[in-house]
């Protein structure tokens, strides 16, 4: 066997034997590697004489390329049983029934979070989102509530301690700040709803110092006052899940809407229970009004070119009147007994098609 055959062999052994990957790039660097053996016999081609070189250089060359090869498969069905085998341990079987100890249940906030974003996607909305820590500018100021207004302290605002700029941040009293970033990041046609915390200092029966809106803002050349009341209506029918709720709109104020209603839906409260779609008193569920006019501007909008839409609404609030739940603060109360109570299904995901709420 020559030279040349027997480190063939050699490396052609070592390649087949090597066990990982990691083995295997040990053989290349030994053999093709800057200083691998076969590298060290290219480089004494140059020191041949012609007539020897014409007969090593194809030899070597072919060698070399024979060992390349062969390192390439190997890696290649390395590669493929390390696959093989991290698909056995991966396997899931999906036809498996549910464990019967799988316990679990998704609470009525995140819901009827789920059930109001379900009915608004269905009308063409995106789900926008912003920071729970807002500053003055976009909490308030962006919104057109005037400085040292009553307005700001009736939201009963928790503040940080101010910043070396005097600047200080706070947690945000409702969803309306995303309106102001989105506005200012997107143009329109804007159609969006604003799930999320908010903050206010306050607690009894109805109030906790954290609670959940979602707000709605729809901006575009021709929105208008019978949009929102249409978009609204729709929404109360399908979330309460009756064809027949009465609603009425009430002229309110907000600093950032121009006119400003709030909307009632009719009710009636007999032995315990509030029964929507009968009786003769009103509640109210939600504020909306038209964007005001400084809003567009503070967002760099033309009002003379835009239009919007925009109301806020207490999903805490809708949690308790949809599904009869008397203290607000059962909510947070992290008791597992009341969840599994009111809780809901986790496979049971809220959609129009099959159902919001079984
Ligand atoms: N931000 C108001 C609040 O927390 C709710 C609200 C009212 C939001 C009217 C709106 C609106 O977008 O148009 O009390």
């Amino acid at each position: 066997m020559s030279e040349l055959e027997a480190l063939e062999s050699d490396l052609t052994s070592k390649i087949n034997d090597a066990s990982s990957e990691a083995a295997l790039e040990e053989v290349r660097v030994a053999a093709l590697g800057k200083k691998g053996v076969v590298s060290e016999k290219m480089k004494t081609l140059g020191k041949m004489s012609p007539e020897e070189r014409k007969e090593m250089g194809p030899a070597l060359n072919g060698l070399k390329n024979r060992i390349a090869e062969a390192i390439e498969a190997k890696k290649a069905s390395l590669e493929e049983a390390a696959l093989d085998a991290r698909l056995a341990t991966e396997k899931v079987d999906v036809t498996l029934p549910i464990r019967p100890e799988a316990k679990g249940k998704i609470h009525p906030i995140s819901q009827v979070t789920e059930e109001i974003v379900a009915i608004f996607s269905a009308m063409g909305f995106d789900v926008a989102e912003g920071p729970d820590i807002e500053d003055d500018f976009h909490n308030f100021t962006a919104l057109n509530f005037p400085p040292d207004h009553p307005a700001r302290e009736m939201h009963d605002t928790f503040f940080f301690e101010p910043k070396e700029d005097g600047q200080r941040m706070l947690l945000r009293t409702h969803t309306s700040p995303v309106q102001i970033r989105t506005m200012l990041n997107q143009k329109p046609p804007i159609r969006i709803i604003i799930p999320g915390r908010t903050f206010r200092c306050d607690s009894d029966q109805t109030h906790t110092p954290m609670f959940h809106q979602v707000e709605g803002l729809v901006v575009d050349k021709e929105a208008h006052m019978g949009h929102l009341k249409g978009t609204l209506e729709a929404f109360v029918k399908t979330f309460f899940e009756i064809d027949d709720v009465k609603t009425r709109f009430r002229p309110h104020f907000f600093p950032f809407t121009e006119p400003s209603a709030e909307m009632d839906i009719g009710y009636e409260s007999a032995s315990n229970e509030i029964r929507f779609g009968q009786g003769s008193d009103w509640m109210e569920i939600l504020g909306c009004g038209m964007v005001h006019p400084n809003v567009l501007r503070n967002c760099g909008l033309d009002p003379d070119e835009y239009q919007g839409f925009a109301w806020g609404m207490g999903v805490d609030r809708l949690a308790m009147l949809k599904y009869g739940i008397p203290d607000l603060r059962d909510f947070f109360a992290a008791d597992a007994r009341w969840l599994e109570h009111y809780g809901f299904d986790p496979v049971d995901q809220p959609n129009l098609a099959t159902g919001l709420s079984r």
